[in-house]
């Protein structure tokens, strides 16, 4: 792992220089930039994104007495940032095979507060199910006062204050792109208009870093303004390409209009394109791919949680790919006390942000924050798989297949002469929908992202 980490550390110093590193290199040969102790790259001190490179993949920070997990434990960079099934099913395997020699060989993506028997067994937790099959993290959230957890046992509401749920590790390219952009507002909070994490409950990278810290790698001690500053710096100059990062220097300069970050297309994926800008774009929008654009509103459900909505009527209006057992098993059901006193119950893998805000069974289904997510931005698309908050589609051609469903669910479940803007570009015709001859146009140009 030490060589592979310095090679990894050499390849995105590499990275670094021949990206916004490259220009103040080529300035600190001017006498009036000598003097300017803190140059810039790519807008941040240059000093504080080597300090923050360093930091990334430092699994001992000094002083912090955390568990020995640095952030590219889980956002590896050898995974475009991210952690796949397979990466870690082969580094788990090589955690055996070491052990067999050295009982003392470590692994701090091992950790039993992300095994799956943590709750029962803490600290000697030993079933990593859900890390190993399906590479998905454990996040804690303060159940809402008014949400309580149903016993499977028992089908009733248990005692629990807190609810486990299991989401995948996001990239951290583009991040300068994907926060909060100030527009198109959800009616309430927290990060009415977007922010970090899957659910956008977290507004700054720098306590998106604390969070971490705290809760990845369990540090005793709290970290230092500037530590969180120069992960935030290292982060916020990492793109997933060139073209990505033109973009944001463009938008940084004020340039008008501002150029596209898709490389040349042929003619095929410039019709899948088309079909993108139709069926996509109007929640995956903006520069990051990440902002709805009104009228459609700002989070939503794709139906991506589990289990799927199975419809009640025959035949079925949609059908869903259901989700296999590994995945369906994280599922919970909750009681949820409305506003009127009534209790009703639901059931999802992960309520989203439901869970920052108790709002559920509230309001006009658009409204309601029940399985709601922020929007995630799909630039390098093609080296990302699995896809979805739980890793749930295993290829593209499952995420395309999924929104043809989802386009179908949203129709049939709409009020009578209801058109919601989400499915339709003139408020009439439900016409979002990519059609079935549109499909592998819009698959080739998904590859290149
Ligand atoms: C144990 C694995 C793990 C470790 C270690 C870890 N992360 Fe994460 N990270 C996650 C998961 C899981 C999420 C998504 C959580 C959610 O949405 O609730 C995430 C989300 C993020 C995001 C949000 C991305 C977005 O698009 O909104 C950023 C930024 C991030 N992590 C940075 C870091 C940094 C910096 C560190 C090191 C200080 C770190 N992470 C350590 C698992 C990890
Ligand atoms: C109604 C809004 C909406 C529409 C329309 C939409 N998406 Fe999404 N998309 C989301 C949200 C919200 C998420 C995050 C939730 C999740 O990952 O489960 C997401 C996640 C994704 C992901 C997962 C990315 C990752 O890194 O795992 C992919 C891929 C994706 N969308 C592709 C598409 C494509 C292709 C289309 C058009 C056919 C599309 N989306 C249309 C809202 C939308």
């Amino acid at each position: 792992m030490n060589s592979l980490q310095a090679a990894v550390r050499k390849l995105l110093i590499s990275l670094l220089i021949y990206g916004p590193l490259a220009s103040p290199l080529a300035w600190a040969e001017t006498p009036a930039t000598r003097e300017n102790a803190d140059h810039q790259c790519g807008g941040e001190s240059c000093a504080a994104v080597v300090r923050g490179l360093f930091a990334f993949f430092d699994r001992d920070l000094r002083g912090l007495d955390g568990n020995g997990r640095s952030c590219n434990d889980c956002h590896m960079v050898t995974e475009q940032f991210r952690l796949t099934p397979a990466a870690v099913e082969s580094r788990f395997q090589l955690l055996q095979k070491r052990r067999r020699h050295n009982p003392h060989a470590d692994d701090p993506l091992f950790r039993p507060i992300d095994a799956d028997d943590f709750r029962i067994n803490g600290e000697h937790a030993s079933d990593y199910s859900n890390l190993r099959q399906n590479a998905l993290v454990r996040i804690v959230f303060a159940l809402p006062p008014n949400m309580r957890l149903i016993d499977p046992a028992t089908n009733q509401p248990s005692d629990e204050t807190t609810v486990d749920v299991w989401r995948m590790v996001p990239g951290v390219t583009d991040l300068k792109l994907t926060g909060a952009d100030g527009l198109n507002p959800w009616p309430r909070g927290p990060n009415a208009t977007g922010g970090y994490q899957l659910d956008g409950r977290i507004a700054t990278l720098q306590d998106q870093a604390l969070g971490a810290l705290l809760n990845h790698a369990q540090v005793h001690n709290p970290p230092s303004q500037r530590l969180l500053d120069d992960l935030s710096s290292f982060q916020r100059v990492l793109f997933t390409n060139g073209r990505v990062r033109t973009l944001s220097e463009a938008i940084d300069e004020g340039v008008t209009p501002l150029p596209d970050a898709d490389p040349p297309l042929s003619s095929f994926e410039q019709q899948g394109k088309a079909t993108f800008t139709r069926s996509c774009a109007q929640c995956h929008g903006g520069p990051g791919q990440s902002a709805t654009q009104p009228p459609v509103v700002r989070f939503h459900e794709i139906s991506s949680q589990c289990p799927r909505p199975v419809d009640t009527v025959t035949p079925a209006r949609w059908n869903f790919l259901a989700c296999p057992p590994r995945l369906a098993r994280n599922a919970r059901s909750y009681e949820i006390t409305l506003p009127t006193g009534a209790k009703i119950r639901r059931t999802s893998s992960d309520p989203g942000r439901a869970l920052l805000t108790g709002f559920a069974g509230v309001g006009p289904p658009a409204q309601d924050d029940w399985n709601k997510f922020d929007v995630i931005g799909l630039r390098g698309l093609r080296n990302t798989a699995p896809y979805f908050h739980n890793n749930s589609a295993a290829t593209l051609e499952e995420v395309v297949d999924h929104y043809i469903e989802f386009y179908k669910r949203v129709q049939a479940i709409a009020p009578p002469g209801v058109v919601p803007p989400v499915a339709s570009t003139d408020g009439v015709h439900f016409d979002r929908m990519p059609l079935p001859e549109e499909r592998a146009a819009l698959l080739a140009y998904l590859r290149k992202l």
